[in-house]
Order: C-alpha cells, then sequence, then structure tokens
C-alpha cells in the first residue's frame, strides 16, 4: 500500500487482481491475433507505463518495445487539439505491426494525432490497446481495437494515472471525488 493515499481514495473501483486478470486477458488474445507478425508495442508515456509492462509480459510473442513521451499543453480541459510529441522513436516501424498502449482514452484526441503522425511513418498495420476507455467523454471519432475496462465518466487516478502527476504508483484504480461539473478535477 502507498503510505497516505488510504481514506484518501476510498474503496478501488477497479482492485489489482481485477486488472492482473484482465491484462492476463488482454495478453492472450494479443498473442493470438500477433502470431507470425513482426509486432512492436509503444507505450505512451507517462500514463501507460505500468499497463506496459504487465502487458508486455503478458504477451508470449517476440516483440519490441518504444515509448513516445506526449503531452497536452495545459490542463485537459483547455488542451482541445494541442496535443505534443515530445520524444521520437527509436525503432523504425516502417513495414511493422504496432500496437500503441495508451492508459485511457477520453477525448481521443491523443490517439487520433498518434495515428496519424505514426501512421505516416509507414508501419504495415497500426491499433490501439488502452486500460481504460471513457467513451462518455469523446470528442473525436477513433477507433480503440482493444480495452482493459470501460468506466464511467469520472476522474480515475491509479495504475499509472495521475492527478497533478500524483498518484501514479496507486497499485489500484480510484476516483478522484473532488471534480467540477466538466468532470475536471478541483
Ligand atoms: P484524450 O487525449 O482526451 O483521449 O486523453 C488522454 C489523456 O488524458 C490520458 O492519456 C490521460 O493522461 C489523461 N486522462 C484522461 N482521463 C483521465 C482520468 O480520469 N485520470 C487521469 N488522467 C486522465
Ligand atoms: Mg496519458
Amino acid at each position: 500500500m502507498v503510505p497516505g493515499v488510504e481514506g484518501i481514495f476510498g474503496k478501488p473501483i477497479v482492485t489489482q487482481e481485477e486488472m492482473r486478470a484482465r491484462i492476463r486477458e488482454l495478453g492472450r488474445q494479443i498473442t493470438a491475433d500477433y502470431a507470425q507478425k513482426d509486432l512492436i508495442l509503444i507505450g505512451i508515456l507517462k500514463g501507460a507505463f505500468a499497463f506496459y509492462a504487465d502487458l508486455a509480459r503478458a504477451i508470449r510473442l517476440p516483440l519490441r518495445v518504444d515509448f513516445v513521451v506526449v503531452s497536452s499543453y495545459t490542463r485537459r480541459s483547455k488542451s482541445s487539439g494541442k496535443i505534443k510529441m515530445l520524444t521520437e522513436l527509436t525503432e523504425d516501424i516502417a513495414g511493422r505491426d504496432v500496437l500503441l498502449v495508451e492508459d485511457i482514452v477520453d477525448s481521443g484526441r491523443t490517439i487520433q494525432h498518434l495515428r496519424k503522425k505514426l501512421g505516416a511513418k509507414k508501419p504495415k498495420s497500426i491499433k490501439v490497446c488502452a486500460l481504460l476507455n471513457k467513451p462518455a467523454r469523446r470528442q473525436v471519432d477513433v477507433v480503440v481495437d482493444y480495452v482493459g475496462f470501460h468506466i464511467p465518466n469520472k476522474f480515475v487516478v491509479g495504475y499509472g494515472l495521475d492527478y497533478q502527476q500524483l498518484y501514479r504508483n496507486l497499485p489500484y484504480l480510484a476516483v478522484l471525488e473532488k471534480v467540477s461539473e466538466e468532470g475536471e478535477p478541483v
């Protein structure tokens, strides 16, 4: 348990055990779907780090790993469309089967931006695996090929997800209770 967080968040909405079980299932599905392919897992940092590490080890195939650090400029509420890749890939993805690994798909803008940017590098295929999906907040139409959990329109932390860069190390997923009417943390 992370010191200081018990009592702030109350009960997990997704427990560590539920996470583990679901990620094992995703790993089995991806293993079946990508057999004989040239898989490269691209983690979207920082949020995907915890999910990524579990997912990669649940996939029983030879694969390559790479990461991009992505940032929206300001608070999420004001960031519409201003997604930026802060780092470049270190692996060549041309002709390879790319699987983008994301913590959560919310407005959909991050995934929309990366599909376009990375798609221009001529991968053989490009798909998305997100631990969480919050369809109620979607602003742009994006395909999410693999989803761990669909969650309600609440701001969540833990398992890689942050509030102001904190709580990413919480080993389960919890709802941050203090949010404004727009669904943003206050
Ligand atoms: P999108 O571009 O709006 O789909 O948002 C994607 C990013 O917003 C995610 O990668 C997260 O970093 C962040 N985000 C969205 N919803 C939440 C949440 O409930 N908790 C923490 N971060 C979130
Ligand atoms: Mg993120």
